[in-house]
């Protein structure tokens, strides 16, 4: 069946793009003209439309404020040298959003109705996808709970929304990371996997405490003894050993990356050999004392691919090679880069044509 969107549209009345600083654009600071905005309610989404940037008006009672039933996805928009906008592979946000829904109890959005809500978006503001290399419109869909009650049950009502902004690199630097040894992200049975508001609340002490310590960044390892490595902050977490690109295999810990996901493919293609399994933190540790890790990055929508330059394991510090002169990371970034810019074809429709 195909979902067609029934959109009501209300222009800003003046926009804000003029008094944009393009060259300072930190991270999910600005906003652009419009946002959508979506009900769900007596079973049924309804209600889609664009308006105005702005405030919300919201009962202080509503589950998702007390209960976490929230969850957001985040993609990126790209501006191509002949005008073009483009949505990289929001079919996959679109799953995992619906992954997120189900995990949190709260309902589903059809995949279809999903994306043309983005596209819709990104159109009424398509002026705010900046036109620089490594610059793009950050979307971040989000659903959260509306039900005025403070009983422990799913809400029967539900907001879905998309705010958008201009951004550039999120990490401006090679990262130093420290492997977490204490705190949890995610453990099994539980919601790791789910792009859960609540995933982010409880790692902001182990980050912050990390950040206080002088590190950039915190290697999050499993639940159980510490052991294997998982994901690094808000990405997935890849090496290059032995010229062997490896990365954990997802599983319920784990949030399912676009990028990683994307990387893998890239690297298939270019006849790199890839590992999808358990990675103990001991050999790539190891890996990296007798030279044979080459590479350590974070891969993900805002983090791109954020460089590692040192990791430091309960207080032994471990220096990777000069991360500037990584091949592999520059392949990779120029292959992606390649086809969100539009430079090369998109033989594998990865782009969604706005
Ligand atoms: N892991 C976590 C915890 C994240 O928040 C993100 C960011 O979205 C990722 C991994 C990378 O996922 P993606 O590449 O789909 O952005
Ligand atoms: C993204 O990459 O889209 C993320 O969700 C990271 C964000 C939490 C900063």
């Amino acid at each position: 069946m195909t979902e067609t969107l029934d959109l009501k549209i209300t222009k800003a009345t003046s926009s804000r793009l003029a008094g944009i600083d393009f060259e300072k654009l930190p991270f999910g600071k600005t906003f652009s003209d419009h946002m959508l905005v979506a009900d769900y309610a007596d079973g049924e989404w309804k209600n889609f439309e664009i308006v105005p940037y702005g405030e919300i008006g919201l009962s202080p009672a509503i589950s998702a404020l007390h209960y976490g039933q929230a969850f957001f996805e985040g993609l990126k928009a790209y501006k191509h040298a002949d005008g073009k906008i483009s949505i990289f592979r929001p079919d996959k946000n679109a799953i995992r959003f619906n992954k997120s829904a189900e995990r949190l109890c709260m309902p589903d959005l059809p995949e279809e109705l999903f994306v043309q809500c983005l596209a819709a978006a990104v159109d009424a503001d398509r002026d705010w996808v900046p036109n620089k290399e490594n610059y793009s419109l950050y979307i971040r869909p989000f659903m959260f709970a509306t039900d005025p009650f403070l009983g422990v049950a799913p809400s029967s009502t539900y907001k879905f929304m998309v705010i958008m902004g201009p951004t550039g690199p999120y990490f401006s630097k090679n990262l130093k990371v420290k492997v977490e040894t204490e705190y949890t992200r995610a453990s099994e049975g539980g919601f790791g996997y789910a792009k859960a508001a609540g995933n982010y609340g409880g790692s902001m002490l182990p980050a912050k405490k990390a950040m206080e310590q002088g590190f950039d960044q915190l290697i999050w390892t499993d639940a159980k003894n510490h052991e294997y490595i998982e994901e690094m902050g808000a990405a997935n977490i890849m090496f290059v050993i032995d010229g062997k690109l490896l990365t954990p295999s997802t599983r319920d810990t784990i949030l399912n990356g676009v990028t990683r996901a994307s990387i893998i493919e890239l690297a298939n293609d270019f006849g790199i050999e890839v590992e999808e399994r358990r990675v103990s933190v001991t050999e790539v540790l190891e890996a990296i004392a007798n030279g044979t890790c080459t590479d350590a990055f974070g891969a993900g929508t805002a983090a791109t691919i954020a460089q590692v330059a040192e990791i430091v394991h309960e207080g032994k510090s471990y220096l990777l090679p000069d991360p500037t002169k990584s091949e592999f990371a520059a392949k990779m970034r120029k292959a992606l880069d390649d086809i969100k810019y539009g430079r090369v074809e998109d033989v594998k429709g990865w782009n969604y044509i706005v």
